[in-house]
């Protein structure tokens, strides 16, 4: 056993495996060591879905993707609309269009390439991504870092410099540790161990079964890892949004392909470029009234929307958009914001 120095490196994948065999956590996208090769296509899927995502907030699209399409050709001859409805509530929506893009490139290839540098290749697949996908669903031997494993790699090595600069040095001490046999569940194991017992707060070393090769733990410092920079304050933007309703049906619009949300259905909004001098006019002239404030996090800004109603209106000046079911909302696929802004709106009627 080690109790000072560096972490004997030989020693921590074997461990980590050994626990991971016991604990590892069933997923529904999870195939366990024994189980017969993964499905690319599914294992694809749930790593795009669990970036920036939790797993709690996955699974239930995660099942709703494979309902809908279950193959990789499926998904590729799916409708965008569809998709990005379908994708509506999980967030960071570039997601959604990268995946579309794949899916139709990896069912003109007739597959997925089965190397990290192959998948790399295929429009909008990350580092992230093609490592994931190399080392779970063809057992390649790949480097694969997520938050849970830079959590976990930073501790064991008590990685002092500050992310996002010190990424690479846990980057290379990961590969230090990446065995060459069982990649896939050696990475999958971090992510547990990160989610489960090497937790932000708290973490549980008692029960980890790493912690006589931690450094950061025999430091007696865990929870200073990973350091971080200071974070600079979010700008706040400002905007409105328009609920334009006539006989139990509202105006709804297709964003712009390329931008924030692009191509989500969305209620029309100002373009959230409030100036000093005033918001621009509404889309149409009518009588409107303020439907209260909505409030939304995103990963570079804040966003305050001025919700603004109006019920009938000069429709004939209305730009673009559709006319859909006030009671049918729900299937509407809105992001989250104005999921909350149409909240708001039936609130007030
Ligand atoms: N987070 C990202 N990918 C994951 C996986 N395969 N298992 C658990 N958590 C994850």
């Amino acid at each position: 056993m080690q109790t000072s120095g560096e972490p004997p490196i030989a020693n921590i994948p074997d461990a980590l495996l050994g626990w991971y065999d016991v604990n590892a956590r069933r997923l529904p996208w999870r195939h366990m060591p024994d189980d017969p090769p993964a499905d690319p296509y599914r294992v694809w899927l749930s790593e795009v879905m669990l970036q920036q995502t939790t797993v709690a907030a996955v699974r239930a699209y995660y099942k709703k993707f494979l309902d809908l399409w279950p193959t990789v050709e499926d998904l590729a001859a799916a409708d965008d609309a569809n998709v990005m409805a379908a994708w509506a509530g999980l967030g960071y929506y570039a997601r959604a269009r990268n995946l579309l893009a794949c899916a139709r490139e990896v069912a003109r290839l007739g597959g997925f390439p089965r190397t990290e540098e192959g998948l790399r290749t295929l429009p909008g697949l990350g580092a992230y991504t093609a490592a994931a996908v190399a080392a779970i669903a063809f057992g390649q031997r790949a480097v694969v870092v997520d938050a849970n494993v830079e959590r976990v790699v930073s501790r064991l090595f008590a990685i002092a410099e500050p992310l996002p600069a010190g990424r690479s040095a846990i980057r290379a001490a990961t590969e230090t540790i990446t065995p060459d046999r069982r990649a896939g569940d050696f990475a999958q194991a971090m992510m547990d161990l990160g989610s489960s017992i090497c937790t932000v707060r708290s973490p549980r070393c008692l029960l980890c079964p790493l912690s006589a090769d931690c450094k950061a733990r025999t430091d007696g410092t865990p929870e200073n890892f990973p350091v971080k920079a200071a974070k600079k304050a979010k700008p706040l933007r400002q905007g409105r949004a328009y609920w334009i309703e006539r006989g139990g049906a509202v105006v709804l619009v297709t964003r712009a392909a390329k931008g924030m949300l692009g191509g989500m259905r969305a209620l029309p909004d100002d373009g959230w470029s409030a100036r000093a001098d005033g918001h621009a006019a509404p889309p149409i002239p009518g009588e409107w009234r303020e439907g209260g404030l909505v409030r939304h996090g995103f990963t570079h800004f804040d966003l305050e929307l001025q919700l603004m109603l109006c019920e009938g209106g000069d429709f004939a000046s209305l730009p673009l958009g559709e006319f859909w079911p006030v009671e049918a909302i729900e299937a509407a696929g809105l992001p989250t914001v104005f999921a909350k802004a149409a909240r708001l709106a039936l609130a007030h009627r």
